[in-house]
C-alpha cells in the first residue's frame, strides 16, 4: 500500500476529506494566480495596447460596435462618436508604431468608416463634422474600390434565403449562420427549439460529463428583463425567445479540470447556434461576462443555481423578410494556423 493510501486508511473519513479539500484549494489558488498573470500580462488592457495583437483586438472591438449601430433597423443617424474616437486613436498608433497598414484589421477600421459614410448618403443624411474631420481620407475615398472592400459594414440576410436550410451540406450551412438581432414578430415554433438542443446533445464534453444546462425564456417581461442586466443589446427590440446556458460544476473531478466547463459549454453553445440556423431559426450569441452585482441579479432572475456557471445567452426568433446584420469579417486560416513539422 503507498504512503497516501496508508494515511488515508488511519486517518477519520471527515479529516481525510478535509485534507484533501484544502490541497484543492491551494492547487486552486496557483493555477488562478497563473491565469491571472497571463491575462494580466498579455490582454487588451489599456496598459498593453501598444502591441499589435492587442491593439488589433481592440480595433475589431470598435469596428465591430460600429458595424451593430450600422445594421439596426431603427438606424440613428450621426451615431457613434465614442466609438470613432477611439478607432481614430488606434488607426493613429497603428501608424505611428508602423504596423502595416495593408493589413486586413486596418484596411476594416478604414472599410468601416466608409459603410458609415455610404449608409448616411444612401439615406440623404449629412454626415457628422467628427467623422468628415477624423477621417477625411476615407470619406474621400468611400466610392472608391480598396483592398479588401467591403470587409466591413453590412450585409443583407433574408428569411427567404433561409427555408431549405435542412437540405444544405454542412459547409454552406455553417457559411450562411450569421448572427441575427433583429426578429421577425411571429412565434417561435418551439418544436423546432427542441429539436435543436436534441441535436446540440451531440456535442462532445471532457470524458462524456454532458454538463452543460439550458434554460428557455419565453415570458417578454423575464426576457427583457434579463437582457437589460446583460447590457449587450441594447438598441434592439427583444427576442422573442431567450436561452440561457450554462454547465453543472457538479460533473468536474479535479481542479485540473476548473476550465473544463467553460470548453464544453462553448463547444455545446456553438453546435446549438447550428442546431438553430438548420431548422432555420435566427440566433444571437450573447456574452455572459458580468460584473460580480450583474450575475447576481441574473442568477437571482433566472434561478441558476451556484453550481452552475454561466456560458452564453442566446437570443432566439424568427428570421424577418430583409434584415441588415454586420460584415463581422473573418481572418484567412494562415493567420491563426501554425505548423509543427
Ligand atoms: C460568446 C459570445 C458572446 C457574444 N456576445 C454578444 C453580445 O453581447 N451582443 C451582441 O450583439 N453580439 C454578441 N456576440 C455576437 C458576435 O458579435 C458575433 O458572433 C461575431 O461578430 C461574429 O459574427 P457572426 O456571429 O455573425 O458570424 C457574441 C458572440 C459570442 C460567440
Amino acid at each position: 500500500m503507498g504512503v497516501k493510501q496508508q494515511i488515508k486508511a488511519i486517518v477519520p473519513q471527515r479529516v481525510w476529506k478535509l485534507l484533501q479539500r484544502n490541497k484543492a484549494n491551494i492547487k486552486l489558488a496557483s493555477y488562478y494566480s497563473g491565469q491571472r498573470k497571463r491575462f494580466l500580462n498579455n490582454c487588451a488592457g489599456q496598459w498593453n495596447d501598444e502591441r499589435f495583437e492587442q491593439l488589433r483586438g481592440t480595433m475589431v472591438y470598435y469596428i465591430h460596435r460600429i458595424e451593430k449601430g450600422l445594421s439596426h433597423k431603427h438606424f440613428r443617424s450621426g451615431f457613434g462618436r465614442s466609438a470613432f474616437i477611439e478607432l481614430k486613436a488606434m488607426m493613429e498608433r497603428w501608424r505611428e508604431l508602423g504596423y502595416p497598414v495593408d493589413d486586413v484589421t486596418y484596411h476594416a477600421a478604414q472599410n468601416v468608416v466608409r459603410a458609415y459614410v455610404h449608409k448616411h448618403r444612401a439615406i440623404g443624411k449629412q454626415i457628422p463634422q467628427f467623422v468628415s474631420e477624423w477621417f477625411a481620407d476615407e470619406v474621400a475615398s468611400a466610392d472608391k474600390a480598396c483592398g479588401n472592400e467591403g470587409n466591413a459594414g453590412v450585409k443583407i440576410v433574408r428569411a427567404s434565403d433561409k427555408l431549405d436550410n435542412k437540405t444544405k451540406n454542412y459547409a454552406t450551412l455553417f457559411a450562411q449562420r450569421t448572427s441575427v438581432r433583429e426578429y421577425a414578430g411571429t412565434p417561435v415554433n418551439m418544436q423546432a427549439v427542441h429539436d435543436a438542443i436534441a441535436l446540440s446533445m451531440k456535442t462532445p464534453s471532457v470524458c462524456n460529463r454532458q454538463a452543460y444546462r439550458i434554460l428557455l425564456v419565453q415570458n417578454p417581461k423575464l426576457i427583457e428583463h434579463a437582457l437589460k442586466l446583460q447590457g449587450g443589446w441594447r438598441g434592439y427590440d427583444m427576442p422573442p425567445l431567450l436561452a440561457l446556458i450554462s454547465v453543472d460544476v457538479r460533473s468536474f473531478v479535479s481542479v485540473e479540470e476548473r476550465n473544463e466547463p467553460y470548453i464544453d459549454g462553448g463547444l455545446f453553445t456553438m453546435a446549438f447556434l447550428t442546431a438553430l440556423e438548420y431548422e432555420s431559426l435566427a440566433s444571437c450569441p450573447l456574452n455572459t461576462m458580468m460584473r460580480k452585482q450583474q450575475e447576481h441579479d441574473i442568477r437571482n432572475l433566472l434561478g441558476i443555481p451556484d453550481y452552475e456557471v454561466l456560458i452564453a445567452f442566446v437570443a432566439i426568433g424568427n428570421f424577418p423578410e430583409s434584415i441588415e446584420s454586420p460584415i463581422s469579417f473573418r481572418y484567412k486560416p494562415e493567420i491563426i494556423t501554425r505548423e509543427l513539422r
